[in-house]
C-alpha cells in the first residue's frame, strides 16, 4: 500500500531515483574499471555491461506494464502518473543496451549490425522491439497526446505489448541452454497481459449488459 501522506511529487522523485540507480551503479563500475580499481564487472566487462543493460531494460519495461494492475489493486490512482516516466526509463535503458552492443561489441560498424539483424534471430527480435518503442518515446509528450487525440494515442501506445513480447522472446532466443530468467520474465509478462485481457473482457461484457438493459 502507498501511504496517502506521500505526495505525487515525492513519489515521482523516489521513483526517478530508483530507476536511475542501475545506470549510476554501472557508470560507477566503469569509473572503477578505467581507474584500474577493483570493480564488479567480472572478467568480460563488455558482455556484463550489455547483459546488465538488457536485463534492466526488460525489467523496467515490465515495471511500466505492472503500474496499471498495481493501481487497480491498491486503488491509488496517482500511480498512473508514473507510467510515462517508467516507459521513458525503459527506452533509455534499451538505447544504452543497443549503444553498448553497437559501440563496445561492433565498434560502431553499421554493416556488421545489419549483418547481425539479418542473420541472428535474437538480434532481429531485439531490433524489432526497439523499433516499436521508438514511436512511443517520440509521442510521450503532452503535445503529442493533444495532436493525436486520446484514442489514436492510446492505440499507438498499445505497441508496448508486442514490444514487450518481442523483448521477452529476444531474451529466450539469446539464452544458451536452459536458463530460468527468460522464463521468469515470460511468466511475469504473461500475468501482466492476462490481467489486461480479463479486465477488457469484463468491461466488454458490462457494456453489452448495459446496452441490452437500455434497449429493453
Ligand atoms: C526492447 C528491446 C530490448 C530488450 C528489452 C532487450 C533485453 C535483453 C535481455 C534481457 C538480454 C539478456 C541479458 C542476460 O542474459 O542477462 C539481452 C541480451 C542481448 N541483447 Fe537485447 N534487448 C533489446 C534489444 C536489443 C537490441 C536492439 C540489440 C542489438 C541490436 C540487442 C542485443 C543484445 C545482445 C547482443 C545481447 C547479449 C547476447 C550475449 O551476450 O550472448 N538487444 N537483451
Amino acid at each position: 500500500m502507498v501511504p496517502k501522506s506521500i505526495s505525487l511529487t515525492h513519489l515521482k522523485a523516489i521513483f526517478f531515483l530508483a530507476l536511475s540507480l542501475p545506470a549510476l551503479w554501472l557508470g560507477w563500475q566503469w569509473v572503477l574499471l578505467l581507474g584500474a580499481h577493483p570493480h564488479n564487472l567480472g572478467v568480460n566487462p563488455v558482455e556484463m555491461t550489455n547483459r546488465f543493460l538488457g536485463d534492466t531494460a526488460l525489467r523496467v519495461l515490465l515495471i511500466t506494464l505492472a503500474i496499471t494492475p498495481l493501481r487497480d489493486l491498491t486503488g491509488y490512482a496517482p500511480l498512473s502518473r508514473l507510467r510515462r516516466m517508467a516507459g521513458l526509463f525503459a527506452f533509455f535503458y534499451v538505447c544504452l543496451h543497443l549503444t553498448s552492443y553497437l559501440g563496445l561489441d561492433l565498434f560502431f560498424n553499421l554493416a556488421k549490425l545489419w549483418k547481425d539483424i539479418v542473420k541472428r534471430t535474437y538480434i532481429t527480435l531485439g531490433m524489432s522491439a526497439f523499433a516499436l518503442l521508438v514511436p512511443l518515446a517520440l509521442t510521450s509528450t503532452r503535445g503529442a497526446l493533444q495532436r493525436l487525440g486520446p484514442r489514436r494515442w492510446a492505440r499507438l501506445h498499445s505497441l508496448i505489448y508486442p514490444a514487450a513480447i518481442l523483448a521477452v522472446v529476444h531474451h529466450v532466443f539469446m539464452a544458451k541452454g536452459f536458463q530460468i530468467m527468460p522464463l521468469v520474465h515470460g511468466a511475469i509478462l504473461f500475468f501482466l497481459l492476462g490481467w489486461r485481457l480479463v479486465k477488457w473482457q469484463r468491461k466488454n461484457a458490462a457494456q453489452k449488459g448495459n446496452r441490452i438493459s437500455n434497449n429493453s
